[in-house]
């Protein structure tokens, strides 16, 4: 690299799970990829104070607050990342946008689909295109999946199928969190999980023109949680007293149908109550002369069928083990087949947030890409309530 190395003041608000990868991937991206920008670690905000200063100590940074707006109005910091329950994100964003920040914000967007288009307006208008939490898209076999589809080596696509698969619900005594909340989650499964298949599916498969889909809920009232371990409690609303069961506001399962923009036919489910399933994120692409198969539980492994080739007693899916050729596991492993993790993939996310600021690389999923994963979310619960085949067109 030439010149001075670029360096980014960093914000991070939220320390939860996502919070602590986000915490994580701040320090070691500069470090796995030496050429792009650095990274000053600033401030790290919590509604819980001890937790921003126990985040902050932990990970390196060097402030702590209890209050995100004076982390957003801070001069010393570039880049806010935004990774807190999803009806927080707007807000966030916006004021974020307005003192000249720029935005990483996780995934769903936002509660509601006239919400994540404000975000992206606000974007738009201030020229900061912001980047969405969609960390499987960086993943070496996805990316693999992606080049086979596009140089032709399953034909022309036929069919995409989408899962999204956890069990963090499905024990029904799991008590009721903020993920059961209309108004703070905005859907529960769907957005969730079936946002990332949705994500894959619009990267592997283009556009989407309609849905049709069922929800349902299994667990219909949950146990309050146990009063002092609330989540809750530090979500902005002021918390819930423990007590009796409160009434799950939100899907544990989704299931839809599509039609691509393409033509093509598909599928998605997600569940956050399939016992067993901790993140099988999986797809498959069915083509005219092969088909492609991929899990998250088994992220550093492509299943590619191709039709024809051989004698059909020994023809079967071959798995792929990612490596260096493909990129940007060689960033992290010289050597093939010894796996990367869930972290990697954010560090390589927040690598590419920096080559965007420093203008070597150009922003993917900005809030416009992760705006048509939000209206693929907001047709399939209108779909749900009125039964019909809904068109993207119509929202
Ligand atoms: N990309 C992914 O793979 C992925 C995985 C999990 C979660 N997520 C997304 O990340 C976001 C956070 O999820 P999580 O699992 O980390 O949740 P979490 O409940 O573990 O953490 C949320 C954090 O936000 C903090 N918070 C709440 N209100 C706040 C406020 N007003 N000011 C400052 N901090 C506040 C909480 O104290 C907590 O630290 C959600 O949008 C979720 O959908 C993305």
């Amino acid at each position: 690299m030439s010149g001075p190395r670029r360096v980014f003041g960093i914000g991070l608000i939220g320390t939860g799970f996502m919070g602590q990868a986000h915490a994580l991937a701040f320090r070691e991206a500069p470090v796995v990829f030496p050429d792009g920008p650095g990274t000053r670690l600033e401030m790290v905000a919590d509604l819980d104070p001890a937790a921003a200063a126990r985040t902050a100590e932990r990970f390196g940074f060097s402030r702590s607050t209890g209050d995100w707006r004076s982390l957003v109005a801070d001069p010393r910091i570039d880049v806010v990342a935004i990774a807190t329950p999803n009806f927080l994100h707007k807000e966030m964003t916006l004021a974020a946008l307005r003192a000249g920040k720029a935005v990483y914000c996780e995934k769903p967007m936002a509660p509601t689909l006239d919400d994540a288009r404000e975000m992206a307006a606000a974007a738009d208008e201030v020229g900061m295109p912001g980047l969405v939490g969609y960390n499987y898209l960086r993943s070496p076999a996805v990316a693999l999946a992606a080049r086979l589809v596009e140089e032709g080596v399953i034909g022309t696509v036929t069919f995409f199928r989408g899962l999204a698969e956890e069990d963090y619900m499905a024990d029904a005594g799991t008590p009721f969190s903020w993920r059961c909340r209309r108004d703070i989650a905005g859907s529960g499964a769907l957005g969730d999980l079936g946002s990332h298949a949705i994500g894959l599916a619009l990267r592997l498969a283009g556009p989407v023109e309609r849905v049709v889909a069922d929800l349902d809920t299994v667990v219909p009232a949950r146990p309050a949680p146990p009063e002092g371990e609330l989540r809750e409690r530090r979500d902005g609303t002021g918390g819930m007293a423990s007590g009796p069961p409160r009434a799950v506001e939100n899907e544990d399962i989704a299931q839809c149908l599509l039609r691509f923009a393409s033509g093509v036919c598909g599928q998605i489910t997600a569940s956050r109550v399939a016992w067993g399933r901790k993140n099988r994120l999986a797809f498959e692409v069915h083509g005219t002369r092969g088909s492609i198969a991929f899990d998250q539980e088994r992220m550093n492994e492509l299943a590619l069928f191709t039709a024809g080739s051989g004698r059909a007693e020994h023809n079967g899916f071959r798995t792929i083990l990612t490596g260096p050729g493909h990129p940007p596991y060689g960033a992290f492993l010289p050597a093939a087949g010894h796996g990367l993790g869930y972290n990697h993939l954010k560090t390589v996310e927040v690598a590419h947030l920096l080559a965007g600021l420093a203008g070597t690389a150009e922003f993917f999923p900005t809030f416009r890409d992760a705006l048509e994963v939000e209206k693929v979310l907001s047709a399939v619960l209108r779909s749900a309530a009125q039964g019909r085949w809904v068109a993207l067109a119509e929202l």
